[in-house]
């Protein structure tokens, strides 16, 4: 039995990671979290692969927990990874020190970023510790490349990621984005480097290719990613660089919004303290088409030396889209399956996968993608 430690693996994406990759009989997945209850029902699940439930508290003596259960590799799917605090990688330097590889499915920038500090113990280890597999910044760059060819240089770099009404929003996700909600964020527009704030800054795209039926215009508003540090390396001289979040229905986006402003015009300190009420609000808000979908937009000059813009636009339609940022972690741990071990070393995910990677999980379930010029 090749053994997997998913730390958070009942929540929202921990879950849907059990989910794909319940269909492997050579693997035991320990689904830990502070419930082992929440735990033991997920493992009553069917599946083909053995479910183990585990009590495991992450900011407990993570070392001593993982060097006893040795596995093969330690998934960090719980977060936030904005509250790490002071010493944010205990659990990869962990799972690295215990022979362990390690991949998690953080969207904080510079939590992602910070992980290449890991590099010398991974090298050493043989292992490889691998942060933000997952929506961004793994599938965002696979799809940025794929667009790379059709411009001769890039300027702009523009995301988002419109989830479906119906898409349940876990306690992890709504403090994430409570923590920057109405607080400074760098991007760059007009060629500068400056700051927007938190789900307040917004912008409109529909997302739409071929014969799909498009999503519709939908306001995306302004979300701290690692894209936003990532892409200054990949594309460097950006003209313009931004990332934002659709949430639906509109009318859950513009309360968020409202209550941002609140943060903005210091009236409160942060939304963080009131991340445990917003997630019962979070899930009655649920009407509306049950789809969802992302974007990646990049412009710059074509090989004619002319203006040009070009995106990537995926649709996910039903319950599909929640798995979405669970394939990364689950397309690299079925790559081990095949011996096809990505490199030892620690890193962020925006290099680890190529959208063909996704292909086989995509065709699965319900999304489609596809690139339209502007
Ligand atoms: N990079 C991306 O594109 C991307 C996309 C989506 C989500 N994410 C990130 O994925 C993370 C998970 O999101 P989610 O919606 O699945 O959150 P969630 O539903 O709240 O799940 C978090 C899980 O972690 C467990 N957990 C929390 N604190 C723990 C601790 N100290 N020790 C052990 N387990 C703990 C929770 O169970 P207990 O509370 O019972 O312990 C729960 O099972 C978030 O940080 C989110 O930002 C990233």
């Amino acid at each position: 039995m090749r053994k997997i430690l998913i730390i958070g693996g009942y929540g929202r994406f921990g879950a849907r990671l059990v989910r794909l990759l319940a269909d492997e009989p050579e693997l035991e997945l320990i689904i830990a979290g502070r419930s082992k209850q929440k735990a033991q029902a997920l493992c009553a699940e069917p599946a083909a692969a053995t479910l183990t439930p585990l009590s495991f508290e992450r900011g407990h003596d993570p070392a001593g927990q993982i060097a006893r259960l040795q596995p093969e590799v330690v998934v960090d799917a719980a977060g936030p990874f904005q509250t790490y605090g002071k010493a944010p990688y205990t659990v990869p330097e962990a799972a690295l020190r215990a022979g362990a590889h390690y991949l998690d499915l953080a969207d904080a920038p510079g939590f992602v970023a910070g992980v290449a500090g890991l590099n010398t113990l991974a090298l050493e280890a043989g292992r490889m510790a691998i942060s933000g597999a997952s929506s961004v910044p793994a599938l965002s760059f696979a799809a940025a490349r794929t667009l790379k060819p059709a411009l001769a240089s890039v300027e702009t770099y523009t995301g988002g990621i419109s989830p479906s009404p119906h898409a349940r929003v876990g306690l992890s996700v709504i403090k994430a984005i409570a923590s920057y909600a109405g607080r400074p964020i760098s991007i760059i527009r007009d060629g500068k480097p400056c700051e927007a704030f938190g789900l307040i800054d917004s912008m409109y795209h529909n997302i739409r290719f071929d014969d799909a039926d498009p999503l519709g215009l939908r306001r995306f508003s302004l979300v701290d990613v690692p894209d936003l540090l990532l892409a200054r390396q990949i594309f460097p001289g950006l003209k313009a660089l931004w990332f934002g979040a659709a949430p639906q229905p509109e009318l859950g986006h513009s309360a968020l919004t409202a209550m941002a402003w609140l943060v903005r015009l210091k009236l409160l300190p942060s939304l963080v303290p009131f991340a445990r009420l917003m997630e019962p609000a979070a899930s009655h808000m649920n009407w509306g088409e049950q789809r969802g979908g992302m974007f990646i937009r990049l412009t710059g000059l074509d090989h004619a030396g002319k203006h040009a813009g070009v995106s990537w636009n995926l649709i996910a339609e039903g319950d599909s889209g929640p798995s979405i940022p669970s394939i990364p972690a689950a397309a690299l741990i079925k790559r081990l399956l095949t011996g096809e071990a990505p490199a030892p070393g620690a890193r962020p995910a925006h290099k680890a996968l190529e959208l063909a990677d996704f292909e086989p999980f995509f065709q699965s379930l319900s999304i489609r993608h596809g690139i339209v010029p502007d």
